[in-house]
């Protein structure tokens, strides 16, 4: 019996020995099990204060302790130094895509926009709202299937930053290249669904931020590095909570914050640490992912991927079968095979295979292995 039939014999039974599914799903995804016990525990009593996390004060002393916790692990993971600021902003990344532009827009000036995907067109639409915006390349013609070449995405003289979306979650893609950014000018990088699972390169930029949802914690908040010098140089003036230097005299605490999910950030990148940091996460995505393009590869043409190969993200794989009606099927029998999740992005179909950090090796070694045998048994 081949594993895939093991797992379809044992529907009800979860793949994992823990009795959890493998959670293919773009963001909230899965989390470390060991955090989420810890988790489970810190719920009810943080560190034997008889309190849970949701109920300590965010001013009292064991909030403190784990805001530095959570800054210090954060700051070590992501290996920046004194000259960049590392604030847990609220609002998803999607309040980054008006942040950036109501801080750093200038009126009379233009940024630059990389348009390379779904997200990357809402940070680029957004940014409209607030000045002129070039955009330097357009992926929509090739369905958004490849990111721009070395030649391509050439920042314009003058633009206040060049903004781009390294790892495209919905249409399955990553950059080969870095941008550049016009003479005086700097990066802005949304890095929401490949923070730390790769070292992080900070050459040209001024601000990088990722969505916590993929490889961070809950959903609802966002991890911003901020170059020190651009602290305070927002161009116009802001409500206290559209100003990064807010956060950051604060220490991310211009208001109530998310208090858990700061412990949260802080527990998961304590756990990439325990794992080798992000190097050893960059292999294993590279792993996981040569996994599934082999059984894309192997399948003598069923499944077909979305992405062209050299732009092919490690994260977010994409890929359909020869008809719609097969996708939905194979969406369902995975789903009952304890593998949740697969069904692509509304706005583009077929099938979608999101590994953050927190999957492991096996997660996608069962799904190369149902692809393998649906496809011989559908092809
Ligand atoms: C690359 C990217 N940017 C931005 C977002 C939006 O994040 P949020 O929903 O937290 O605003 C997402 C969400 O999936 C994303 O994948």
């Amino acid at each position: 019996m081949t594993s895939v039939e093991n797992l379809l014999r044992t529907a009800a039974v979860r793949p994992m020995a823990s009795g959890r599914v493998f959670n293919f799903s773009a963001g909230p995804a899965c989390l470390p099990i060991e955090v989420l016990q810890q988790l489970q525990q810190d719920l009810v009593d943080l560190r034997g204060s008889g309190m849970g996390i949701l109920e300590v004060s965010h001013r009292g002393p064991l909030f403190d302790q784990l805001l530095d916790e959570s800054h210090s692990a954060f700051r070590r993971v992501a290996a920046v130094g004194s000259e960049w600021a590392t604030l847990f902003i609220p609002g998803g990344a999607t309040l980054q895509f008006g942040m950036i532009p109501m801080n750093f827009l200038p009126d009379g000036g233009h940024a630059d926009y990389a348009d390379t995907g779904l997200w990357a067109t809402k940070a680029l639409v957004d940014a409209k709202t607030v000045g002129r915006v070039n955009t330097t390349f357009d992926g929509k013609a090739f369905a958004f299937n490849r990111t721009p070449n070395a030649n391509e995405a050439a920042p314009t003289p003058g633009a206040a930053y060049h903004h781009w979306c390294s790892n495209n979650t919905v249409d399955g893609t990553k950059w080969t290249v870095v941008p550049q950014a016009a003479a005086g000018g700097w990066l802005a990088r949304d890095a929401s669904s490949d923070l730390f699972s790769e070292p992080l390169d900070l050459r040209h930029h001024g601000v990088v931020y990722a969505a916590a949802q993929k490889n961070l914690g809950p959903s609802g908040m966002t991890m911003v590095l901020i170059r020190r010098d651009l602290l305070g140089k927002a161009c116009r003036k802001l409500p206290s909570m559209l100003r990064y230097d807010e956060y950051d005299k604060h220490e991310s605490r211009p208001n109530t914050p998310n208090t858990f999910g700061i412990h949260v950030v802080g527990l998961i990148c304590q756990w990439i640490e325990r794992n080798g940091g992000v190097h050893a996460m960059q292999r294993l995505a590279a792993n996981r992912c040569g996994l599934l393009l082999q059984a894309i590869d192997q399948s003598g043409g069923f499944w077909r991927a979305h992405s062209e190969r050299a732009c092919q993200s490690p994260i977010n794989v994409l890929f359909r079968s020869p008809s719609s009606e097969l996708d939905s099927s194979f969406v369902a029998a995975a789903a009952a095979a304890g593998m949740d999740g697969l069904a692509g992005h509304r706005s583009t179909g077929g099938i979608r295979a999101s590994m953050y950090n927190a999957m492991p090796l096996e997660g996608a070694q069962a799904l190369a292995d149902f692809m393998g045998d649906f496809a011989r048994r559908n092809g």
